[in-house]
């Protein structure tokens, strides 16, 4: 059977995009830059996604359209047969891990889209004890992660054109609009200058080891790196397409996301007199307390909620992809039936951190909750050791000419063939170099 892919250039590159943002755009870069020095956060931020993030894409991106493989079979094949196939599947479980925890807070957002829809944030009673009541709960959150778990495969079963292309044509626009639309209004209420101040003076004082770390690793949560989902999709893409003017587009449209998702947050929480600083319970604690407060706050929390959801599945599903495409392809599942394997395995770690925040509390791995040692591990160690092995197979391993090729589409894309000097470079050198800097300094 031939294998499927996307359609359209807009297909693919929405798809892309909507993995790339997600619950890290609305959920963590806005508390991040508030505990790290603001703009002076944002400008390390920026240069990481482009001088080291970028280039990391790329490599995703061609050992994906290279192979036309999961990513098992593409390090394996293009190595040769050799041990960097285990690098492969290293990719194909990383993505399990996160979706696991990723979709608890997914059902999260959908428990908070129907507290909008009914008005239930009333500011009256404190939304911290709303928050922390409903996560420690036992059955809400589990339901609620089954439902997202359930909504992300089904679109995952229906195929990459006809599910995952067409989901995210229809949903990725309207996400930008609405959070757009969300950033118009915060900016008019009475006191939002204080927002934009905080999200962008600059503080350099903040810019340490351990802010350069965040800074990398949020980059790297962002765009989906090192987690095998760029190389499944860009496995997808036709070959006429241009990697370079893909990846970057997708770069550009998480930045401007991410800065306007902080835009549309941080003014109305400055407009309401509140702490900036309150962590992951910046969107479910204070948020929900500033619709509370504002005009039109339950319209304008339906829309929020809807927005958080809606990034969330883009994300999740390029999640479930790389173990999907793995399990068809290598180990001859159905696509019915490695959705459904994968199903129960995500939702039983899922499940496991949700209770992490209630009946399992108690219980911890290393010192952290099981939610935060997934989380941790993924993000801190996981994601950026897939990155480094990634950039390390395509500057060390593959051929160069190879790389060349596939880059500049056998050398008829002028700009990428003027620019495949300095990206070499980068891959070669500065990124492996860098990251593994950062994350040192981040251990220290
Ligand atoms: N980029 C997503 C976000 O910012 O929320 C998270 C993510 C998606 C991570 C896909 C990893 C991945 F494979």
């Amino acid at each position: 059977m031939a294998r499927d892919s996307f359609g359209s250039r807009f297909g693919a590159l929405v798809a892309m995009a909507g993995s790339a943002v997600g619950l890290g755009n609305l959920w963590r870069f806005p508390y991040l830059v508030g505990e790290n020095g603001g703009a002076a956060f944002i400008i390390v931020y920026i240069a990481f996604s482009f001088l080291i993030c970028l280039p990391i894409f790329v490599s995703e991106f061609v050992i994906g359209r290279r192979s036309q493989k999961n990513a098992f079979a593409a390090f394996r094949d293009l190595s040769g047969g050799s041990a960097w196939k285990w690098v492969g599947l290293f990719t194909v479980i990383v993505p399990l891990v996160v979706l696991s925890y990723y979709s608890v807070i997914g059902g999260w957002s959908i428990e908070y889209l129907l507290k909008s829809v009914t008005f239930s944030f009333t500011g009256g009673e404190s939304q911290a004890t709303m928050f922390s009541g409903f996560v420690s709960s036992t059955w809400m959150p589990l339901i609620m992660h089954t439902v997202f778990m359930l909504v992300t495969t089904l679109i995952v079963v229906i195929g990459i054109k006809d599910g995952i292309e067409k989901f995210s044509k229809v949903m990725m626009p309207l996400l930008f609009v609405m959070v757009i639309a969300i950033a118009v209004y915060s900016l008019t209420l009475p006191g939002a200058g204080r927002g934009l101040e905080y999200l962008f003076n600059p503080d350099f004082s903040k810019i340490d080891g351990h802010a350069c770390a965040a800074a990398l690793g949020q980059a790297f949560f962002s765009l989906s790196l090192g987690f095998g989902t760029i190389l499944t999709y860009g496995s997808y893409v036709d070959k006429k397409e241009n990697i370079f003017f893909q990846s970057s587009a997708t770069a550009v449209s998480d930045l401007m996301f991410a800065l306007i998702a902080g835009m549309a947050i941080m003014p109305a929480v400055f407009a309401f007199g509140l702490d900036p600083q309150s962590g992951p319970g910046l969107v479910f604690e204070t948020l929900p307390f500033v619709f509370s407060q504002m005009p039109a706050g339950g319209v304008i929390a339906i829309v929020f909620f809807v927005a958080l959801l809606v990034a969330a599945l883009t994300s999740s599903i390029s999640m479930l992809e790389v173990a999907v495409a793995y399990l068809v392809e290598e180990k001859r599942f159905t696509r019915v039936s490695a959705c459904g394997v994968l199903f129960v395995l995500c939702w039983a770690v899922g499940a496991l951190c949700s209770l992490s925040f209630g009946p399992l509390a108690g219980f911890s791995i290393a010192g952290r909750s099981i939610f935060d040692f997934f989380d941790n591990l993924s993000s801190n160690v996981l994601m950026t050791l897939g990155s480094l092995l990634t950039v390390l197979f395509v500057g060390w391993r593959l051929k160069k000419t190879d790389i060349y090729d596939e880059f500049t589409n056998g050398g008829t894309l002028s700009t990428n063939v003027k620019i495949f000097g300095v990206l070499w470079f980068l891959i070669r050198y500065v990124c492996p170099v860098a990251i593994t800097t950062v994350f040192i300094s981040g251990l220290l």
